[in-house]
């Protein structure tokens, strides 16, 4: 199945999503980790590709999501590409079978290109803000992405504490969204603050360490849920 035939839950679903981040997920045992963060009710999986010098860590890239994709056929990816060059890994993850790509704000000079890129490839495409970036630095964005995401901690690891003042930018950004734009929110999202998000406008919330740590990852993605 291609990317752009897959149902698109940020596009097709209205409520509230929940993305469990494979970063926590135990890369030995992948297709099965993956299998099970869907089978507790996960709405997609989040894949964090870090490229050692926009953020100081590497992680995985095309061959980890093909791998992904042929395991969970089914399942939506979303690629949180925190790359120095995104507009370089736009075909490679189409291919691999991304369904929603996303980029740094703090990465390109303009983002217009990047995200026409992007939707040319068939996936849809989403603008990315780190903790200390102000939300009018994607202000420009917003007529050519279809989600922005607020980073809730510093990108380039899993289990970090979540940084709650980023909530302060939701209602600057919700008021010039369209209602079927998504605000996602990423980093030391759980139970604990899940409230917080959604409050701020959040609809689609990723999370790593808080499921893929849980005992219970029904039970965590349930309570992230709310
Ligand atoms: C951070 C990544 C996040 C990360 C979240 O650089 O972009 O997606 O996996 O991990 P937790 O939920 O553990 O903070
Ligand atoms: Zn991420």
């Amino acid at each position: 199945m291609t990317a752009a035939a897959r149902r698109n839950p940020l596009v097709h679903d209205r409520r509230l999503l929940v993305e469990p981040s494979i970063l926590s997920a135990d890369f030995a045992r992948l297709g099965e980790e993956c299998a099970s963060a869907l089978a507790a009710g996960g709405d997609a999986l989040h894949v964090d590709v870090m490229d050692g010098h926009f953020v100081p860590n590497l992680s995985m890239g095309p061959v980890v999501c093909a791998a992904v994709h042929r395991a969970c056929p089914e399942a939506f990816l979303d690629v949180h590409l925190m790359v120095t060059d995104p507009a370089r890994w736009i075909e490679p993850f189409a291919k691999a079978g991304a369904g929603h790509l996303q980029f740094h704000a703090e990465a390109v000079p303009d983002p217009a290109p990047v995200a026409a890129a992007i939707r040319a490839a068939g996936m849809t495409a989403g603008i990315v803000i780190n903790p200390d970036t102000p939300a009018e630095a994607c202000f420009c964005a917003l007529a050519h992405v279809d989600t922005v995401m607020l980073m809730s901690v510093h990108p380039g690891h899993a289990g970090q504490s979540f940084i709650g003042r980023v909530l302060a930018k939701g209602p600057a950004l919700r008021a010039r969204m369209s209602p079927g734009q998504r605000l996602m929110i990423d980093g030391g999202v759980s139970p604990a603050n899940s409230a917080e998000c959604r409050a701020a406008g959040c609809d689609v919330l990723i999370s790593a360490s808080a499921i893929f740590g849980a005992p219970d990852r029904a039970a965590a993605i349930a309570a992230i849920r709310g």
